[in-house]
């Protein structure tokens, strides 16, 4: 099977440069907004171009597309209001306009930011979406424009994304651990989710085939506030060897801690669709860090 993977680079993509190898016969291609990887060339996908990555589609005729590519900072966007919806709507529409007209599959990632966080039970996959901001509304314009595409596709919905690779919450925290003490958001819930956990759920659903695709929900089970999350990253981390100490964390609420962009109070997602589709088990938020950490 040849796998077009979009955003190469990212912590999903990197991910999943090693989990789709798992897909029988994998030739993975790999695209990246410069056209290197680890020093090495490769194929060029700058998302500020729509028709340069649909043609990149249409050229290399794969036989699927994985597309990780997404402008996630989530503050800045704020500001950038026209390049987030290029790069997270525009081209993820077009890449699947080319999908669609080559008869082949695209697998797309969206967020938890697409709800606006007021519930208080878990978020089914049709919940009514209501973006709080200009990152999780060009998110949402990205799976409408996959949606009526015309392509097979499915559209992943994931959250607190977090890994060995790249910018994120797990390592902000490690890289703190000297401090003594630390404040931490403690009224925002969610289920911190590790990239490689998406990638491989990406890789089981090419291997078992997606079928009838559509929107489904990736995160790994359970809920927990950043505050809780930094206090079981520290504790993990101590056990494994990886700090010599850890700060106490004293949980404080959003309004202490303002950003430019407002973030969703509750974000923790259903993945019954997910499961009962594909029959995917999904392992508990705790359980999936330890496992991170001990790849560290
Ligand atoms: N991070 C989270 O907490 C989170 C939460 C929910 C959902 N998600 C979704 O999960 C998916 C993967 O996110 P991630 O955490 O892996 O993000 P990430 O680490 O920020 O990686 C983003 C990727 O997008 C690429 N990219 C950015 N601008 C680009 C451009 N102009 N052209 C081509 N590529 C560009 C980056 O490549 P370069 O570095 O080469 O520019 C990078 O490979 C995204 O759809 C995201 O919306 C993430």
């Amino acid at each position: 099977m040849r796998i077009l993977l979009l955003g190469a680079s990212g912590q999903v993509g990197t991910e999943l440069s090693r989990a789709l190898k798992s897909v029988p016969d994998a030739e993975i291609i790999f695209a990246t907004t410069s056209g290197l990887l680890n020093d090495q060339s490769c194929e060029v996908a700058d998302f500020r171009e729509p028709a340069s990555v649909a043609a990149l589609v249409t050229r290399l005729e794969p036989d699927v597309v994985v597309n990780a590519a997404a402008h996630t900072a989530v503050d800045r966007a704020e500001d950038e209001i026209e390049f987030s919806q290029l790069i997270n709507a525009e081209t993820p529409a077009a890449v699947a306009r080319a999908c669609a007209d080559l008869g082949i599959p695209l697998i797309h990632y969206s967020t938890d930011y697409v709800f606006d966080g007021n519930g208080t039970s878990p978020y089914q996959v049709d919940h009514p979406t209501a973006p709080l901001g200009v990152y999780g509304s060009s998110k949402l314009a990205g799976e409408e424009g996959v949606r009526s595409s015309g392509a097979q596709h499915v559209i992943l919905r994931t959250a607190w994304v977090y890994g060995n690779h790249g910018h994120n919450f797990m390592r902000t925290m490690l890289r703190l651990a000297d401090k003594e003490q630390l404040n931490v958001v403690n009224d925002q819930i969610g289920g911190p989710t590790p990239a490689w956990l998406i990638a491989d759920v990406t890789a089981e659903l090419l291997r078992k085939g997606i079928g009838a695709g559509g929107t489904h929900h990736v995160v790994a089970t359970g809920d927990t506030s950043w505050a809780g999350f930094a206090d079981a990253i520290f504790d993990e981390a101590m056990d494994l060897g990886l700090i010599a100490s850890r700060p106490v964390v004293n949980g404080i609420p959003s309004s202490e801690y303002p950003t430019p962009a407002k973030r969703p109070a509750y974000s923790v997602l259903d993945t019954t669709s997910l499961r009962e589709t594909y029959d995917v088990s999904l392992p508990n938020w705790r359980d999936a860090l330890r496992k991170t950490l001990e790849m560290a």
